[in-house]
């Protein structure tokens, strides 16, 4: 098995966390991996904002949590916002039919180099789905200077593991068909 499908399959949401940040080297090359993901038409339509302020991801984490009680049950992960020291989130140019799939797969492939890299990363729905839609989020996106045109499409948190996943979701059978 090569290095890269041996990343691919090693990769997993992690948990938890050590409190070090990643290397600024890491992080230019996780997002060097983003950047050549395909896109539709090489639109490029994509705007990575990587957020690694401690009081901007607290902040994250509680407009979060004062805005959207945890459903029964736990599900929601917002205090991975605050032990993962980074945060980017892949905001894409509002238009174009494929800027959701373009800033997704982008994502997809800064997770899997992270994983390479021994990174770990866990995709936050809510910062994509949710944030944004609150004043304190509207806001927060103003402070960064990202104007309206651009629409969050994929979030997640990276940062070194603190300890080995637990459970390693199994894959499903039966969800592929080769017509030859
Ligand atoms: C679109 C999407 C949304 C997700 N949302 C969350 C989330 O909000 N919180 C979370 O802890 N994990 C989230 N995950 C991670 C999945 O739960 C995880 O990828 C899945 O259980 C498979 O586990 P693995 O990533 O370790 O292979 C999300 C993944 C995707 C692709």
């Amino acid at each position: 098995m090569n290095e890269t499908i041996k990343s691919i399959l090693g990769r997993r949401s992690v948990k938890e966390y050590r409190p070090e940040q990643i290397k600024a080297e890491e992080l230019e090359m996780i997002l060097l991996a983003g950047r050549y993901a395909p896109s539709g038409m090489n639109r490029q339509p994509w705007l990575f904002v990587v957020i690694q302020n401690k009081d901007e991801l607290i902040k994250i984490k509680e407009t979060l949590q004062k805005n959207m009680p945890a459903p029964p049950g736990g599900g929601r992960r917002p205090h991975l916002l605050e032990t993962a020291p980074t945060l980017i989130i892949v905001f894409g140019q509002d238009g174009a039919s494929t800027t959701i799939h373009d800033c997704t797969l982008a994502m997809g492939n800064m997770m899997i180099a992270a994983a390479s890299l021994g990174i770990g990363s866990n995709w936050i729905h809510a910062v994509v789905k949710d944030l944004f839609l609150f004043e304190e989020g509207k806001a927060l996106k103003k402070e960064w200077g990202v104007s309206d045109e651009y629409i969050p499409y994929a979030a997640a948190v990276f940062g070194y593991q603190a300890k080995e996943p637990m459970y390693r979701p199994p894959r499903k059978e039966g969800v592929v068909k080769i017509i030859s």
